[in-house]
């Protein structure tokens, strides 16, 4: 990771020292909650691809330190929310906040790091990129409630799912190279270019995700497998399980996700590990993160793009 971030050091320091400073509020809970969570760490890839974007777009650029701050806390305020959905007990290492906290302080500092977001992306006095933002955090809002809509649905597809981890997840990975591209005064052609970059990845990302969701170690990840089945989501390794497992094997799945049970996990995961579901979804992000390398072409040659390129590929071989 130094490696990764070596062209981006400063900025990366500053983008850290934005986001404590960032936290202040006068009221006790809403600083002792947040910083739970960010100190806690995370792998900050979000706002990393947001600085590298900018440098290999000419320079990072105060703004765009400012923009990957914005991004991060975001990404922070949907995963205190998503915990509380999912009933998560273990995030970044620790107790999650609603395990720690409860349920009721979580949802509302989320909503603090929400709207402290938006504070930052006011002062950055750019109407078309806060449109961009509003529209990116409504569909992330919607995916989220469109998974809660699958969840125990054993009959949902692989384009349903899809559909699902674009918005819940890669949308915002896509925003943040987009917005990038956009401080930088870059032309449509080069936004787009990054935003095809961003989603590619983020979708690739999530895949990994919910494989090592299955597959992961809970001490390496800091966050618990088995919460996908225990939720009813039908993931991509379930739903190719559902398509090609034998009539047990699918029964069991299908059985799972319907009601909502994780007293099979073992058994379940290697049915996803014997009809290769997981090998088959570790492929299809493989795809994506290929799509992904290819729209970064537009950019010059140099260490930040291919820093872009090591984060597409950690984003497939990572173990956390
Ligand atoms: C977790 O994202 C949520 C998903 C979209 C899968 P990360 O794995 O980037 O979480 P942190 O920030 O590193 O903890
Ligand atoms: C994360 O999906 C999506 C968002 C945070 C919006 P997951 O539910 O798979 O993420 P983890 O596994 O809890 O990090
Ligand atoms: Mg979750
Ligand atoms: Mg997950």
């Amino acid at each position: 990771m130094q490696d990764i971030r070596a062209s981006v050091a400063p900025q990366f320091e500053q983008v850290n020292h934005l986001i404590i400073e960032q936290l202040h509020s006068d009221v006790p809970m809403v600083e002792n909650i947040g910083h739970y969570i960010v100190d806690a760490g995370g792998k900050r890839l979000r706002p990393l691809l947001v600085l590298l974007t900018g440098a290999a777009l000419g320079g990072c650029t105060a703004e765009q330190v400012k923009f990957a701050a914005v991004i991060e806390f975001i990404h922070t305020a949907t995963l205190l929310h998503d915990d509380v959905v999912d009933i998560s007990s273990l995030r970044r290492g620790r107790p999650t906040a609603n395990a720690e906290f409860g349920n009721a302080p979580s949802v509302l500092v989320g909503d603090f790091l929400y709207t402290r977001a938006f504070q930052l992306m006011v002062q950055l006095d750019n109407m078309d990129l806060l449109r961009h933002m509003a529209d990116t955090t409504n569909t992330i809002a919607e995916g989220e409630v469109l998974q809660l809509t699958r969840a125990g649905d054993a009959n949902t597809t692989e384009d349903q799912y899809l559909d699902v981890i674009e918005r819940k997840t890669a949308i915002l990975f896509a925003a943040g190279c987009f917005g990038a591209a956009t401080l930088a005064g870059e032309s449509p052609d080069t936004c787009e270019a990054m935003r095809v970059f961003g989603l590619n990845l983020g979708i690739a990302f999530q895949m990994i995700d919910d494989v090592l969701d299955y597959e992961g170690d809970p001490a390496t990840m800091g966050k618990n497998v088995g919460d996908d089945l225990t939720e009813g989501k039908p993931t991509l390794p379930l739903i190719h399980t559902l398509q090609h497992g034998t009539a047990d094997e699918q029964a069991m799945v299908r059985r799972a996700i319907t009601e909502k049970r994780a007293d099979q996990i073992e058994a379940i995961v290697a049915a996803t590990a014997r009809c290769g579901a997981l090998k088959y979804t570790r492929e299809r992000a493989r795809r994506y993160h290929d799509q992904a390398l290819a729209a970064l072409g537009v950019l010059a040659a140099g260490t930040s793009r291919d820093a872009m390129a090591e984060i597409a590929d950690l984003a497939i071989h990572r173990d956390r």
